[in-house]
C-alpha cells in the first residue's frame, strides 16, 4: 500500500536491472553456480516499475514469481547475460547489476554426462567469464552504474576498490556473513559507496524498502549531476 503512495517519479526512464545468479554448465545434468536467490534484483525491478520505469529485467534462473516488468529476458550463463545486457543497455539510463554473475565457466560442456569411472577424479579447467559491470563501466554516456559487492571481509577495502575499478556511480556492499544480510533472506544490511567519498550504512531493511532507497539514491545522483 505504501507503493502506491509514490509518484511516478521514475517515469519516463527505462532501468535494466540485472537479477540472480547464472548457471555455468559442466554437462548435461551439473552445473557451476552460487547462493543468489534473486530477491534483491527483483525487488528493484518491482518497485522501479511500480514508480513508473520502463523496465528490463535480466535474470539467471530463480525460483521467484516473474514481477510486473515491461520486459522479462531470462538468460542461464555469464556470456548469455552480458549479450543481454550489452544488447539493451543502450536504452537505459540507469543500470542495476544485482546478478550474482559466476566469475569463472568450465572450459568445456561434456555431451554427454560425464561418468564416474574408476580411475582418478576429473579436474574441472575454468576460465574467467566476462566482467559485464567492468564492461558497462567502459562505456560512455550519462547512465547511471549502481553495482553491488557482497563480501566476507573487509568490506569496505573491497567495495571501494570496485566501485572505482568498474567506474560506478553507486555500491550497495554487504557482509554476507551477518545474520539478516546476504542471501535468501528477505532484509539485508548494505553500506552505500559513492564515488565521490561518501559512504553510508543503512540499517537492516527489507529487500522491498531497499530497492526503494536505492532508486530514491539513483535519482538523487542524477539530480546533483544535472545542477
Ligand atoms: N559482476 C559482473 N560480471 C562479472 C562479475 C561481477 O557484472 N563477471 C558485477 C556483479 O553483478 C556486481 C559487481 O560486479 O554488481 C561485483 O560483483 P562481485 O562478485 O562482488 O565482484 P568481482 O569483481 O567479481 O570480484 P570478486 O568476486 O573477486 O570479489
Ligand atoms: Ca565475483
Amino acid at each position: 500500500a505504501r507503493g502506491l503512495l509514490r509518484p511516478a517519479d521514475l517515469a519516463g526512464e527505462t532501468v535494466l536491472v540485472t537479477a540472480g545468479p547464472t548457471r555455468e554448465e559442466i554437462d548435461p545434468v551439473r552445473y557451476i553456480s552460487n547462493y543468489s536467490s534473486g530477491k534483491m534484483g527483483y525487488a528493484i525491478a518491482a518497485a522501479a516499475a511500480r514508480r513508473g520505469a520502463r523496465v528490463l529485467l535480466v535474470s539467471g534462473p530463480t525460483c521467484l514469481p516473474r514481477p510486473a516488468v515491461a520486459e522479462f529476458i531470462p538468460v542461464t550463463s555469464a556470456v548469455e547475460m552480458r549479450d543481454a545486457v550489452m544488447n539493451r543497455v543502450g536504452e537505459a539510463g540507469m543500470v542495476f547489476k544485482a546478478a550474482a554473475v559466476a566469475d569463472y565457466r568450465p572450459i568445456r560442456r561434456a555431451e554427454r554426462k560425464i561418468k564416474k569411472g574408476a580411475g582418478e577424479a576429473p579436474l574441472l579447467e575454468l576460465e574467467r567469464n566476462p566482467d559485464i559491470l567492468a564492461e558497462l563501466g567502459e562505456l560512455n554516456g550519462s547512465r547511471l552504474l549502481i553495482g553491488f559487492a557482497a563480501e566476507t571481509d573487509q568490506l569496505v577495502a573491497h567495495a571501494a576498490a570496485k566501485l572505482k575499478a568498474k567506474n560506478l556511480d553507486l555500491i550497495v556492499a554487504n557482509d554476507v556473513t551477518r545474520e539478516g544480510a546476504g542471501f535468501d533472506v528477505e532484509t539485508n544490511i548494505v553500506r552505500l559507496l559513492y564515488r565521490d567519498g561518501r559512504n553510508l550504512e543503512l540499517p537492516q531493511m527489507s529487500k522491498t524498502a531497499l530497492a526503494d532507497r536505492l532508486l530514491d539514491e539513483a535519482l538523487e545522483i542524477k539530480r546533483q549531476r544535472s545542477e
